[in-house]
């Protein structure tokens, strides 16, 4: 499918593809959105901790890299699993202005690595990041009790409906721990009911800037 670049409101840039009129981040502003969603409602509750991480949609790596930043500064130690099964190319992420925007200079080498770590393998980012990137599709995905925190960032209802169903998100509760989050830019009332028709509890929080809402469903 062909994939365009593109700038977001923040400045920041994000892919689209013009076929679905979809983008990987919210055209408000990518960064924005990964802070809000992912950072301030989902990693910031584990501070001083270890914490391990599924992503639904490694993509430009953006949900990544900020973690990375953040956990720095929530003294976490992160083991990061991305699921991607279209990796972005090297082309691609070279046009991304994520160290720039994100004032990182000094941590690009980091960003590089994260793209050029090998697939399907443990791979020491830093002493405190450990990334795995599975190149598999997310109904592969059968992880037991593994995860403390779910980035749930798939392509948007309108366009993957079979990717917000209780079929995922049935694998979604299995992969978490008990006592923990899956966040997601979402909040459509069908995927609600999946959730919690799989156990989850969902709380509805203000969204990132340009959406209203956003759901959090903790795993008791
Ligand atoms: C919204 S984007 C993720 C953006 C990403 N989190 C980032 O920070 O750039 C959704 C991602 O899911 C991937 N994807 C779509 N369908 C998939 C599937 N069935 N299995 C695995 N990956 C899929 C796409 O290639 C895309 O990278």
């Amino acid at each position: 499918m062909k994939r365009e670049i593109i700038q977001t409101s923040d400045g920041s840039t994000t892919i689209h593809l013009p076929e679905w009129n979809e983008n990987y981040h919210s055209k408000h502003g990518a960064i924005q959105e990964a802070k809000h969603v992912f950072i301030k409602n989902g990693l910031s509750l584990f501070e001083g901790k270890s914490v391990s991480i599924l992503e639904i949609g490694f993509g430009t790596g953006l949900n990544a890299f900020i973690t990375y930043l953040e956990a720095l500064k929530f003294n976490q130690s992160i083991y990061y699993v991305g699921v991607e099964a279209y990796p972005v190319s090297f082309e691609e992420v070279a046009q991304m202005n994520y160290i720039s925007e994100l004032d990182a200079k000094k941590d690009a080498a980091i960003f590089q690595k994260m793209h050029q770590a090998e697939w399907n393998a443990n791979v020491k980012i830093s002493e405190k990041f450990l990334l795995k990137k599975r190149k598999i599709y997310f109904n592969e995905i059968a992880d037991n009790q593994e995860f403390d925190l779910i980035y749930f960032d798939a392509f948007g209802y309108r366009v993957q409906p079979e990717l917000w169903s209780t079929e995922i998100f049935r694998k979604m509760y299995e992969a978490l721990k008990n006592d923990s989050y899956l966040v997601t830019y979402a909040a459509r009332g069908s995927v609600k009911r999946s959730m919690l028709e799989v156990g989850f509890s969902v709380e509805k929080l203000e969204g990132p800037p340009g959406k209203r809402e956003m759901f959090r469903a903790y795993k008791k």
